[in-house]
C-alpha cells in the first residue's frame, strides 16, 4: 500500500469506527439505566461467571445475556441508522420501475421498528435474542452492521469491544441518568443524542470483591 492508502484506512477505521462505538455505549447505558431489571439480570450473569474480575476473550461465549442485551441495543437505537445505495442502471423491484440513478434508502431505525416483524419493537426486551427461546429473526430484518458485500468490516471488533467494555464497566458501576438530562435523537451520520449523554456512574454496592492479584 501507498503512505496515502495507509493514511486513509486508518482514518478510515477512526471516523467508522469510533463514533458508532461511543454512540452503542452511550445508549446502552441509557437503555440500562431504564431498565433496572435487565441490568440486575445482567449483572446476575456476569458475576456468575466473572466474578468481578476483567472479562477476556475466552470469558465471552459463556455471557449469552450480555449478547442478547448489546442485539437487543442495536436494534433499539441503531448507531448507523439509515445507509443510501444509487441503483447504477434501470431495474424492476416488486413492480416498481427504478430508473439509473435513483437513490434508495434503507433505513435500520424503520426496518427495526416495524411491527410485522418483531411484535412489540417498542419494548427494550433482550430476551427475543434468546437462541432457544427467542424470536425467528427473518434474513435482512437486522442490520446494524448492514448486509451483503459491504457489510460493516470492522463488525467482530465492535462486537468484541462493546462486550468487554460493558462487562467491565457494570461489574463495577451502576449507571444513572443525571437528573435533567435532556435525551434527544440528533440523526446524523449516526445516530447521536443532541446533548449528549450524561451519567453517574455509582459504585456497585453488590461488587464481588476481585481476587488480590499477586
Ligand atoms: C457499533 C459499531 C459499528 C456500527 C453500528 C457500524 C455500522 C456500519 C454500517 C451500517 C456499515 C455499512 C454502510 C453501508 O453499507 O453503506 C459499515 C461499514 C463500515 N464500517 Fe462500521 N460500524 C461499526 C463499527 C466499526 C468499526 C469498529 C470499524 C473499524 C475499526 C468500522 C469500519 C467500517 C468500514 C471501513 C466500513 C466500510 C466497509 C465497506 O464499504 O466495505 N466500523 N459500518
Amino acid at each position: 500500500m501507498s503512505d496515502k492508502q495507509i493514511h486513509d484506512h486508518v482514518l478510515t477505521f477512526v471516523a467508522a469506527g469510533h463514533e458508532t462505538a461511543q454512540n452503542t455505549l452511550s445508549w446502552t447505558l441509557y437503555l440500562l439505566s431504564q431498565h433496572p431489571h435487565v441490568r440486575a439480570k445482567l449483572l446476575a450473569e456476569l458475576q456468575t461467571v466473572l466474578a468481578g474480575r476483567t472479562p477476556t476473550l475466552d470469558d465471552l461465549p459463556a455471557l449469552p445475556y450480555l449478547e442478547s442485551v448489546i442485539n437487543e441495543a442495536w436494534r433499539f437505537y441503531p448507531p448507523a441508522w439509515r445507509q443510501a445505495r444509487m441503483a447504477l442502471e434501470d431495474f424492476e423491484l416488486d413492480g416498481y420501475h427504478i430508473p439509473a440513478g435513483t437513490i434508495a434508502i434503507l433505513s435500520q431505525w424503520v426496518v427495526h421498528n416495524l411491527p410485522d416483524i418483531w411484535g412489540d419493537p417498542e419494548n427494550f426486551r433482550p430476551e427475543r435474542w434468546d437462541k432457544q427461546q427467542g424470536q425467528q429473526i427473518p434474513q435482512g430484518a437486522y442490520f446494524p452492521f448492514g448486509l451483503g458485500p459491504r457489510i460493516c468490516i470492522g463488525m467482530p471488533f465492535a462486537q468484541l469491544e462493546t462486550k468487554l467494555l460493558l462487562a467491565t464497566i457494570l461489574q463495577r458501576y451502576v449507571p444513572q441518568l443525571a437528573p435533567g438530562a435532556r435525551i434527544v435523537f440528533q440523526p446524523l451520520v449516526t445516530l447521536r443524542p443532541r446533548y449528549g449523554m450524561p451519567m453517574r456512574l455509582e459504585a456497585n454496592d453488590t461488587l464481588i470483591p476481585v481476587a488480590q492479584e499477586v
